[in-house]
């Protein structure tokens, strides 16, 4: 692997081989999402703890402090809205050129296999990872669904991550799901963990990172469940414990109702 691919992953893979991204792009086509009004406010307590903020380079540029940031995944496809036809038509809507003016650590699009648009997204996702290898830019696949949450099984997503990972990929992140060892398994490059809608609990939440963390993902890009959660700072550092400490779920849960109780966030 060349150099400065290797140097971007390490800045977002850490030296324990996992990571903790922190997505807050989901405005690129939800609009103003609930918590995440004003990105700026939202991240702020919460930068310390993440290794990687997977973002859109409006939000990037208009909202997040480039003096005090961690490694950025600038999040490259969009072009739909939450209210259109199809959230499936993306398009790759912002340049490697700009990527790298941004100093950013990988590029991330979304593919939606299945869907009417599976071709285009499938070959957006190629033709970035052919760009972003000429110039030693990591890119992320995420396996998206669009509306369609009950799409997230083990034979769905297995065979979107493999996809992924076969046009060249270097990390995907797809949902965590029952038999996961069967989507890490089948997929040859990392996997990362998304949370999707806010779970009833937090141990819910803490339950299946530890159990996708137990098969093989390398960590998590996990946002809903952490800033739309009354106690975010305290959510992070439970995860936290769970991707680069090796806490359990029940480790975790002590964590977060500690520093609950502290009041700390
Ligand atoms: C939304 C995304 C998010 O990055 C991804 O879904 C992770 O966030 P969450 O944990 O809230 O699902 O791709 O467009």
């Amino acid at each position: 692997m060349d150099w400065g691919m290797q140097n971007r992953l390490g800045r977002l893979i850490q030296p324990d081989g996992h990571c903790f991204f922190l997505p807050i792009d989901h405005g690129y086509f939800q609009g103003p999402t609930s918590k995440l009004e004003k990105p700026g406010e939202t991240i702020k307590p919460l930068i310390p703890y993440a290794d990687g903020l997977f973002v859109t380079r409006g939000v990037l540029r208009s909202c997040v402090d480039p003096r005090n940031c961690p490694p950025i995944i600038l999040r490259v496809s969009g072009g739909t809205s939450i209210i259109g036809k199809d959230l499936a038509h993306e398009a790759i809507t912002t340049s490697v050129q700009e990527a790298l003016r941004l100093n950013v650590a990988a590029v991330g699009m979304s593919i939606f296999v299945g869907s009417d648009y599976e071709h285009d997204s499938l070959l957006n996702l190629a033709k970035l990872v052919d760009e972003g290898q000429s110039y030693g830019l990591p890119v992320m696949a995420v396996t998206a669904v669009g509306k369609e949450l009950e799409k997230r099984d083990a034979r769905y997503l297995s065979l979107c991550c493999r996809i992924a990972a076969e046009l060249g990929a270097n990390i995907v992140k797809t949902y965590w799901c029952e038999n996961f060892d069967r989507v890490v398994n089948g997929c040859p490059v990392p996997v990362v963990m998304a949370g999707g809608p806010k779970c009833e609990t937090e141990r819910e939440v803490f339950e299946f990172v530890y159990d996708g963390m137990q098969k093989g993902a390398i960590g998590l890009n996990l946002g809903r469940n952490v800033w739309q959660h009354p106690h975010p700072v305290a959510m992070m550092k439970a995860l936290r414990a769970i991707i680069h400490e090796k806490a359990s779920a029940k480790g975790a849960e002590e964590i977060f109702q500690e520093e609950k109780k502290e009041k700390k966030g």
